[in-house]
């Protein structure tokens, strides 16, 4: 298959980030050539200096500025994007020039507990407020929605009703860690 680049986008800790690296660190058709990273003191920046990888820190106006960062990313070969944490919505011609070759992660069994608003923290509190007996992740390809586009995979946990929020936040994540870098790689080569 032709060789494919992944531009990670994130904006915090970057976990999930520093997991997609390692898992293709040694592919042979599969790279990560950049970290764009929208928060100048995001961990995972040291992450991706871990995996020598460039960490391209952008503002608001050069990612929503029309033509800018489909350029940049025209221009590194990247041919791939995966959002790993990134809470801002995708302007148009970045979704029209990677159609299908978008994809994100979300904390929960979508479509509940999507939308604006629903990340991080918020996501599990209202997990919890709502008395899920389950939770999960969702790991999507991306349109202009939030949390709107085609499904590739779910993943499920159980919840026994009495996990704080933080617990319910700990199972997804293992979920994501254990799924995340193998769904990429599966969707990048076609099984979707
Ligand atoms: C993850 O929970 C992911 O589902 C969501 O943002 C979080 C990123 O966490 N989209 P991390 O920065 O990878 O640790």
């Amino acid at each position: 298959m032709k060789p494919a680049s992944i531009a990670i986008f994130a904006s915090g800790t970057g976990t999930n980030a520093r997991r997609i690296l390692e898992y293709f660190k040694d592919s042979p058709n599969i790279s990560v050539s950049a970290v764009y990273v929208n928060k100048a003191n995001a961990g995972v920046i040291d992450i991706a200096a871990d995996y020598q990888v460039p960490a391209i820190i952008f503002s608001k106006e050069s990612f929503y500025s029309p033509g800018s960062i489909v350029k940049q990313l025209l221009e590194r070969g990247i041919t791939h994007i995966v959002l790993a944490g990134f809470l801002w919505l995708l302007p148009k011609d970045l979704i029209a020039a990677y159609e299908g070759r978008i994809i994100n992660i979300h904390p929960a069994l979508l479509p509940k507990f999507g939308g604006k608003g629903m990340y991080g923290k918020h996501v599990h509190e209202a997990v919890k407020l709502a008395g899920e007996t389950e939770t999960g992740i969702t790991i999507h390809l991306v349109n202009e929605h939030y949390d709107d586009g085609k499904y590739l995979v779910q993943q499920q946990v159980s919840l026994t009703g009495k996990e704080t929020p933080e617990e319910i936040a700990m199972k997804v994540q293992e979920l994501e860690h254990t799924y995340f870098p193998a769904v990429i790689e599966n969707w990048i080569n076609n099984c979707y």
